[in-house]
């Protein structure tokens, strides 16, 4: 199978150049053992592509590879994880200063982007799930009211699957979007395996952002800008706005060969996950798909009354969860595991003792007044405080505690008495939170 950007690094490395550029290590070992592919760890020396340019050459191959399995017109690799696509898409398609539908429960990221592009966001809600006590999917009707109440928007963003697995319908959305006149931009960080295991919704949106580096087998940092209808050029212009100009050969590599592993073996593999999995919630209480909750098949959401003291006894056992809270375990099933690391954490979970139902957790308040910008917030003085002494200043920052995985209050927010009584009854434990430094008289 093709890996045109690896092989190509491969010949020249076999060429043994001297390499009088970066990286300092010159394509030699690491002090120390460190186990690093110095010999394909390039510059752009003129035979190596150019990220951020314009002519074809071997990264574009690989990124076109990566474009057709997903479905999209084009793809730019990213060294810097999700959070640089976030930056660069919102950029892309919202611009500076628009307005913008934004998932409620987005990553931090798209709040430092309304922010740095001084974008005013109207925030698209989730409904609450009691029985599974996390946020549910953003509805196409939810995403259609916010458009015809503010037709001046051109931009939305979601988050699917969200940090528990939950999917939204993204070509409902998508369709919403379009019909609208806007373009949707779906941060699908945690989705990178599901167009393996044949999911094809991420097709229908404009711009797509995923992390390889959180559910595929790829380092640290590695992640993916796609789209369709803007063409490479404008993916390469918004990605180097927000990207290293040093890009790394061997994260860029490691793309190229995560997606030609996937091809085949890794797939597989990922599919007797999805089994295992499945197996998994039959046996233990677990978040598992209904009718109006479409889940990623691969994340094993586990409940407990105790979902940190579950997740404490599996961390004395060797077993590291993703994230825990008050009511659930999340555990990122990939292919990297197999039956025996199944069966390890079945014997943990079975000595543990501590899965069962969820305990009740309210829905979250609504929203609180924003009474600066996301901008005016991010650039303002601040300080700490305790949480507990925080009613009716402003919030520097988001709280959002998991679940519902969603920012209780966003930067510039005021913060109330119930929003503190809410973060109160499901034990929210930060003590501390940031809020905006009063001017001084
Ligand atoms: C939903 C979501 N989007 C974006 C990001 C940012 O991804 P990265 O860490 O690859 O920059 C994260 C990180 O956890 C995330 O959970």
């Amino acid at each position: 199978m093709p890996t045109p950007l690896y092989d190509s690094l491969r010949g020249l490395a076999a060429q043994a150049p001297l390499r009088l550029d970066m990286p300092g290590h010159h394509g030699g070992p690491l002090p120390g053992g460190f186990p690093w592919p110095s010999e394909i760890d390039f510059t752009e020396n003129g035979r190596t592509g150019d990220l951020y340019g314009g002519e074809p050459d071997d990264i574009q191959a690989a990124e076109g590879l990566w474009a057709d399995r997903f479905g999209f017109d084009s793809c730019l690799f990213l060294t810097g994880g999700s959070t640089q696509g976030i930056h660069a898409g919102l950029a892309l398609l919202a611009g500076e200063g628009g307005s913008v539908a934004l998932d409620r429960g987005s990553h931090r990221s798209a709040y430092h982007a309304l922010a740095l592009l001084g974008l005013t966001p109207y925030f698209l809600s989730r409904p609450w799930l009691a029985e599974e006590g996390v946020a549910g999917p953003i509805s196409p009707e939810e995403v259609a009211r916010t458009l015809e109440e503010h037709p001046e928007i051109k931009t939305v963003c979601i988050t699917s699957p969200t940090y528990y697995g939950v999917l939204s319908d993204v070509p409902a959305i998508a369709g919403v979007c379009h019909t609208h006149g806007a373009k949707l931009m779906v941060d699908g960080a945690h989705g990178a395996h599901l167009p393996f295991l044949g999911y094809t919704g991420y097709q229908a949106a404009d711009v797509m952002v995923t992390s390889a580096h959180k559910t595929l087998p790829a380092p640290g940092q590695t992640a993916l800008l796609l789209a369709n209808g803007t063409g490479l050029s404008a993916l390469q212009r918004w990605g180097s706005v927000y990207g290293t100009s040093s890009p790394s050969y061997v994260l860029m590599s490691a793309l190229d060969t995560a997606r030609d592993y996937m091809e085949g073996e890794g797939t597989a593999r990922y599919l007797e996950t999805v089994r295992l999995a499945d197996a998994l919630r039959r046996r233990w209480p677990a978040l598992a798909p209904r009718d109006g909750l479409a889940l990623d098949p691969a994340r094993l959401v586990l409940l407990s009354p105790g979902g940190f003291a579950l997740a404490d006894t599996l961390r004395q056992r060797g077993i590291y969860p993703e994230m825990a809270d008050a009511g659930h375990v999340v555990c990122i099933l990939t292919c990297a595991g197999g039956p025996s690391e199944m069966e390890r954490l079945e014997r943990a979970l079975a000595d543990a003792g501590l899965t069962g139902p969820c305990p009740s957790m309210p829905p979250p308040p609504e929203p609180p007044e924003a009474v600066l910008t996301s901008r005016q917030a991010l650039f303002a003085p601040r300080e700490r405080v305790l949480l507990s002494q925080s009613a009716g200043r402003i919030s520097a920052g988001q709280i959002a505690p998991y679940p519902p995985g969603v920012p209780v209050i966003a930067p510039g927010e005021r913060i109330e008495k119930k929003h503190l009584a809410y973060l109160r009854e499901i034990g929210y434990n930060e003590a501390y939170c940031d809020v905006i430094r009063p001017r001084e008289e």
